[in-house]
Order: C-alpha cells, then structure tokens, then sequence
C-alpha cells in the first residue's frame, strides 16, 4: 500500500521537475516588456470593403494558385471588423506592447499620397490606436508587412525601382502625421531579406518574380535601405522630438551553427549570417554592405561576364545617410540551421545561393512544428543575440517575433508552450550571463491567421480561429495562460529566484 503511494510522489514529483528541467528561474528585470505580434494582411481581411485598394497579395492570392490550400486574406481572421473583440482579448492577456502592421492600401489606395486619402481606413487604425491607449498598451507600428499597393507594382515594379524610395517616404510621413503621437516604436520595413529573396528570388512570395536570379533581389534590397533611410531620416527630423518614439528595420535571421568545430565550418556560419542578417544590418549600422558580400558577389559577376558587381553600389552621400537609422534592432527568430562550409560552386547562371557556397541543413533529432523551416532549438536564440551585441556594438534588442506553428486544432498546445518556456529562458541566459541588452519581447502570433503561401495549413496563434466559421470565433489555446503567467510575474517557471 504504502510502496505504490511512494511511487505516485516521486513519479509526480519528477513530471513537475521534468516539466521545469531546463527553464531558468531568474525573472526578467521589472522594466522588460511582453507583446505579441501580427500583420495586416495575415489577420485583417476586408480586402475590399470601404475603400481600400488592391495589394500585391490580393492579386497573388486571387490569380495564381500558388497558395497550398487555395485559400485566400479576404477574410482572413476578419480583424477588419473584430478588432474590438481583438483588443478586448489583448486586453485581458495583459500585454505591455501589440505589434501590428498598417495596410498601405488601406490608408491610400493606389499607394501614392496624391491619390485618395480612405478615410475609412484612417478610422481604422485610429481606432486602434484608441482602444490600446484605453487598455495602456502601446503601439508597435510596422509600415511595410509585405502587402505592396498592387499600383505600385503595376507602374514602376515596387520595390524594384527607385521611383519606390520617394513613394514610400510620402507614406510613411503620412503614418508619422496621422499616428505617430501615439505611436511608441516604427517598423519601416518587416524582413527585407523575405521580401527580397522570396519576392525576388525564388517566388515564395508576392509578387514572386523570379526571372533574374542573383540580380532582382540585390536591387530590392538597395532601393529597400535607401526607403527605410529616408523614412527614418523624416522621422528624426521633423517627428521625433514631439512624438518621443523609436523607429528600425526589422530583420530575420536563424542562428546559423557551425556544423563542426572545423574553422572552415566556422567561417561557413559567418558567411552565411553575414550574407543574410548582415546585408542590412551592416549598412544600418556602419554604412555599407559586409566586404564579404562585396568581394564575393564582385569576384562571380566578372567571372559571370558581367561589366560590374550585381551587387549595386551605395554613393558616399547614401552611405552617410544609411549609417545609423536604428534606434534598436529588431529581431524577428524562430529556428537554427547547420551550416557547412563547401567548394565554391561553379560559376554558371548567377543564383543568390551561389554567391553564398555555404550548404546548410537541420540536425534530425531536433523537434519539429508545422513548419517545414521550424525545428525547435532554443538555444539558438541565445547564441544570435550575442552574435548580434558583438558584431553590431552591442544595440538594444527587441524581439519583434518569435513562435511556434502546429497543424491547428490543439488546444492543449504543450508543445507551443514549451517553445516559449525554452527560448525564453535563453532570452533570460542571453540577457544575464551574456549582458545582451534586449528590452522586449513579442510573441508570434496573437491569432492564428494566413501563413502566406502555406495558407492556413500552420498555425502560430495563442489564441485558435475557427476560420470555417463566418464568425471567426476565438478560443484560448493553453499557451495564454502560460503567457499571461510570464507577463504577470515575469517569471517562467512556478516560483523564481
Ligand atoms: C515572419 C513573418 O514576419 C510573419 O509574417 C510570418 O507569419 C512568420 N514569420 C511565421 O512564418
């Protein structure tokens, strides 16, 4: 009898502890924030109702069947019209800070600032920003989450073309004027590698252009630093000593883990971070593109026949004015990935893969998601903070995303809430051992909602959505409660130090 009983302690004792093995029981410091994150084309939906023009993704979604599932954002989590319901929830969750990002084509329909202003949208978004203010949590404004003015890509091919630096500029002043008193930290731009590498590239995003590989991406993400340097310099200039905000890029990137302790492996990983968080962040912060980036890319396009490097050039003037247009960086992470160092491969046509030469792969024991790209390795967020405090001169961080996808219908989502217990404890190790200075946290995402091209085939919500009911219902996964826990205690574990 008493044998058995014994057990049940222990046994029970050792889930508990099992449960809290890895997770650090320091709590974050008392002025750390916690937030979550959307988009607008992802939960909005709304696509044409009150005025509001067409968008890349629109067109995308509705001419190609590019789309896994054939679904679409018309409806999407019909935030357009729940977003009372939607702050009530954000509300209760207790978030210090929402992260959402302005529909362009919702405030001017044909992207330009002599076109129309929408009214209508213009109250959308002011009523937001009311409803958060209601609730004191602040705003986390993104200007550009991916969903182009179709306009803008008729007339001159978006971000192709410099005609899009002035364009963008216009808009985002517009944003400052209209929002910016209530606006604490600016967004200019969500993932610039995404939008160029996948919209340019390889045709995982709109407007999934793929005809000049090796070249379109490099040229998109030119004219994209020069946009977000403008717009940084407008903000600075005219806006930031009245609305007291902070305004950035931000930037994706995994930790990319030497595959061996070999230096060429080593070298292997640096490249790789170089030729992808590094081909903005080094402009940003010191002015020009990493020198490997420049020699690389120079040394194949001659070696290609080209008269100069595919990769453009900045002038002396753009290079001062790119250099410091970040008040912080924002880092959006989800995963790591191996990277192995390899010959150089052949010169042919030109590919953005090949500049790099790097070959890159996951380590089949880590824990899968939905998500293809997503293998659960918490560490990995550690060791990329401080890469970043080194390299970069030791900026103040922010998360802006960082989440974990199932196939949808989990309530009881263990998994999800795991991720967040493991990646934030290395948020906790990168902060207090590492002396990272990262300031806030955003978890990806609020709702479940329209995972690009993967449709609504993985889901990354912390609260689920129905989304084969015309109402949209929302219910709590069990990863709110655990997040409300954090943000009430500031602490990931049931009692911290
Ligand atoms: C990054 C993007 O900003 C967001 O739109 C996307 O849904 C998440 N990653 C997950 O893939």
């Amino acid at each position: 009898m008493f044998l058995p009983k014994l057990f049940l302690v222990f046994y029970t004792l050792s889930l508990f502890w099992k449960k809290n093995e890895c997770a650090d029981n320091r709590k974050f410091p008392s002025e750390f924030k916690f937030g979550v994150a959307t988009a607008s084309y992802q939960i909005e939906g709304g696509w044409n109702v009150d005025g509001k023009g067409e968008n890349i993704w629109d067109r995308l979604t509705h001419e190609t069947n590019l789309v896994k599932d054939n679904s679409t954002g018309n409806v999407a989590c019909d935030s357009y019209h729940k977003y009372k319901e939607d702050l009530a929830l954000l509300g209760d969750l207790g978030v210090d800070f929402y992260r959402f990002s302005l529909s362009w084509s919702r405030i001017l329909p044909t992207g330009y600032i002599d076109g129309q202003i929408n009214d209508a949208g213009v109250k959308y978004y002011e009523e937001i920003l009311s409803e958060l203010e209601k609730r004191g949590i602040e705003a986390m404004v993104t200007l550009y989450h991916w969903d182009l003015p179709q306009k803008l890509q008729d007339d001159f091919g978006g971000v192709l073309n410099d005609t899009f630096i002035e364009v963008f500029a216009n808009y985002a002043q517009l944003a400052f004027e209209l929002f910016g008193s209530r606006v604490k930290h600016w967004v200019t731009f969500n993932e610039p590698f995404i939008i160029c590498q996948q919209g340019y590239e390889n045709g995982l995003k709109a407007p999934a252009i793929t005809k000049a590989p090796g070249i379109d991406l490099y040229t998109c993400a030119h004219v994209i630093l020069k946009a977000h340097a403008k717009a940084y310099r407008i903000y600075d200039k005219s806006y930031r000593k009245t609305q007291n905000g902070k305004i950035t890029i931000v930037l994706n990137t995994d930790w990319f883990e030497p595959a061996s302790s070999d230096s060429k492996d080593l070298e292997a990983s640096e490249r790789k971070l170089q030729f992808q968080f590094g081909w903005f962040a080094h402009p940003i912060v010191y002015g020009n593109y990493p020198q490997v980036m420049i020699d690389r890319i120079e040394e194949r396009s001659i070696k290609e026949g080209f008269k100069e490097s595919r990769l453009p050039k900045f002038t002396d003037n753009e290079i001062e004015d790119i250099k410091g247009t970040y008040d912080f960086i924002g880092l959006n992470h989800y995963t790591t990935t191996l990277a192995e160092w390899s010959t150089d491969i052949a010169i042919g046509k030109p590919k953005s893969t090949k500049d790099i030469s790097v070959n890159i792969f996951k380590n089949s024991s880590w824990e899968g998601s939905a998500s293809n790209w997503l293998k659960v390795v918490p560490w990995g967020i550690r060791k990329i903070s401080k890469w970043i405090k080194d390299t970069y001169k030791n900026p103040e961080i922010i998360i802006t995303e960082n989440g974990y996808s199932d196939v949808g219908g989990i309530f009881d989502d263990s998994r999800r809430v795991n991720y967040y217990r493991e990646y934030l404890s290395n948020v906790l190790k990168a902060i207090y051992d590492d002396g990272v200075n990262i300031t806030a946290y955003a978890a990806w995402s609020f709702l479940d909602n329209f995972e690009w091209l993967n449709g609504y085939t993985e889901k990354f919500g912390l609260y689920s959505v129905n989304f084969s009911d015309p109402e949209r219902p929302r219910t709590p996964k069990s990863s709110v409660n655990y997040y409300k826990n954090i943000m009430a205690t500031k602490c990931l574990v049931d009692q911290c130090l």
